[in-house]
């Protein structure tokens, strides 16, 4: 028995071990190991973190449901909650306007993934949801999603509905003040979501995934889903 729990804790030291050292070879830049192994051991423990998976897309395990309600504003100024999306596919991004490169790069593949598309295409409904609504009023939004895709919906809120839709999608987000910046900036974790006609999440794309990848998988989901 002794021996079994000899065995037991070996191995997780040495897990242990191993997630330290992939921790150290794949943090990024300017993070400190500890904050990274964090990061990893919650992606080996935690709930919220998806399996990989071939076709794109991420997988979530059984048993770990993503999306749900939210209530928000719309950028022409309508109240919006996730039964106005209800019977309908989306494709949704959490980022914010004044992002300098990540999020544009986002939306711009979002775009492109329902133009790959073609006509099943039409049956995604490309939605942006704040994480800063602070700068992003709705005016705002509005501006900005127009630049990206003419369908392309822009959803703000009081900082109290961003926090709980952005929880219901385990969405990261935090304020950043770098130094020599008079403005802002916000680190945000960088999913696109495939959300079903049932406003739970499919599929998680990482921002690395290609836009003909990403098409073939939002169509094989849909098609899969008999609609
Ligand atoms: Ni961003």
């Amino acid at each position: 028995m002794l021996k079994v729990i000899r065995y037991a804790s070996l191995a997780l030291l040495l897990a242990l071990g191993v997630l330290w050292g992939h921790a150290w070879f794949t943090r990024a830049p300017g993070q400190g190991v500890g904050e990274a192994f964090a990061q990893r051991l919650a992606a080996v423990f935690g709930q919220s973190m998806p399996v990989p998976t071939a076709g794109g897309g991420v997988q979530l395990p059984s048993g770990v449901s993503l999306g749900g309600a939210f209530s928000l504003v719309r950028q022409d100024g309508q109240a919006v909650t996730e039964r106005d999306y209800a019977g309908r596919w989306s494709l949704i991004y959490f980022g914010y306007t004044y992002c300098p490169d990540v999020c544009p790069t986002e939306l711009g593949r979002i775009a492109d993934v329902l133009d790959a598309m073609g006509p099943a295409g039409e049956r995604v409904t490309p939605i942006m949801i704040t994480i800063d609504p602070a700068r992003d009023t709705v005016a705002v939004m509005a501006d900005y999603v127009s630049r990206f895709h003419p369908r392309m919906q822009g959803l703000t809120g009081t900082p109290e509905q961003v926090a709980e839709a952005a929880r219901r999608f385990r969405v990261f987000y935090q304020r950043v003040q770098p130094r020599d910046m008079a403005d802002y900036l916000m680190d945000h974790s960088s999913f696109i979501y495939l959300v079903g006609p049932d406003g739970r999440v499919r599929t998680l794309f990482r921002p690395e995934t290609g836009v003909e990848e990403m098409a073939r998988s939002v169509a094989a989901q849909m098609r899969s889903a008999g609609g």
